[in-house]
């Protein structure tokens, strides 16, 4: 299979290409070369590399920098969804997008299926889920996962660092205790990418994560610590408005991965497990193992 791949110098794309590539013939400019706005040298590219899927894993994830520039957010995480699903159509290609547990609001109090509907409450989640509407309207036949907190490969500036780098530097932590979301390992994350490619009887939208009961962000932060060995670090549950935080952010954006599990699809691992493989002596083996 030929598989064209657009924004592959990212976190996602930087850790999955080896693995594309290792399986199917994979053409991936980076984006020196191809900038994805530019409609007609994305077509002509696309065009160029006649492939049987796109994937695209371009887009603007910094939510602070989304909220500051609305405009080029859009124009990263819509018009350029649409852009890439067009030239897909185009060449009859099949499209693979990944999007975000942001698109919801937070305030259902449990986890969200595929059929709930979204309704953003940040430019990111406005943005990414704008691109997701473009790519219905554009694409034919197009798969979207939707993601939560996604850890592993490439941390730096992510919250395990964060808070494992703060846990060497203090005796105690505050983290936020109201904020619920669905990790995803990326070596799972990698594993259900390589699953859905060849299986082209699959479209619309599925949510993907490690599965067990989603955790809030003390949870998640105390598990990533003991797989450290930082356990002795004293956590202390406060509120996001203790924090002031600058985005607005949902509540409980666990994501439901029912659909995920009856496709056979669903990591072995559950979050727990994941973060201690991921973190814990040995760290990960790879998305081969
Ligand atoms: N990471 C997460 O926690 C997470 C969670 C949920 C969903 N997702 C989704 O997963 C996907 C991949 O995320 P990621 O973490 O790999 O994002 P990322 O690290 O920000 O990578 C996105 C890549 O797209 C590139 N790009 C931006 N504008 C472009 C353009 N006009 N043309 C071509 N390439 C362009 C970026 O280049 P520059 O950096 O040079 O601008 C970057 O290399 C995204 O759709 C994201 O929304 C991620």
């Amino acid at each position: 299979m030929r598989i064209y791949v657009i924004g592959s110098e990212g976190r996602v794309g930087t850790y999955t290409l080896p693995y594309l590539q290792e399986r199917w013939s994979v053409v991936a400019p980076p984006l020196a070369e191809l900038d994805a706005r530019d409609r007609n040298a994305l077509f002509a590219s696309v065009e160029r590399a006649a492939p049987e899927l796109v994937i695209n894993y371009a887009a603007l994830t910094n939510l602070l920098q989304c909220e500051h520039e609305p405009d080029y957010a859009r124009e990263i995480n819509a018009e350029v969804a649409g852009n890439v699903a067009e030239a897909a159509r185009r060449v009859g290609a099949r499209l693979l997008f990944l999007s975000t547990d942001a698109v919801f609001n937070g305030a259902k109090g449990f986890a969200y299926t595929e059929e709930d509907e979204p309704a953003p409450i940040n430019v990111y989640g406005e943005t990414k889920r704008r691109g997701e509407l473009r790519i219905e309207e554009k694409s034919e036949d197009w798969l979207t996962l939707r993601i939560g907190w996604l850890f592993g490969g490439t941390q730096t500036g992510k919250f395990p660092d964060f808070i494992v780098r703060l846990a060497r530097e203090r005796d105690k932590l505050q983290v936020v205790d109201d904020r619920y979301g669905s990790p995803m390992r990326m070596e799972d994350l990698t594993r259900i990418i390589l699953g859905v490619v060849p299986r082209s009887e699959l479209s619309g939208y599925i949510h993907v994560a490690n599965p067990g009961e989603p955790p809030n962000r003390l949870e998640f932060a105390r598990e990533i610590l003991a797989a450290h060995g930082l356990e002795h670090v004293e956590l202390e549950g406060v509120t996001s408005d203790h924090f002031g935080e600058k985005v607005p952010r949902g509540g409980y954006l666990g994501l439901d991965i029912s659909l995920l599990e009856s496709l056979g699809l669903a990591p072995a691992d559950d979050w727990r497990a994941a973060v201690r493989a991921e973190f814990g002596a040995g760290g990960g083996s790879g998305a081969d193992r």
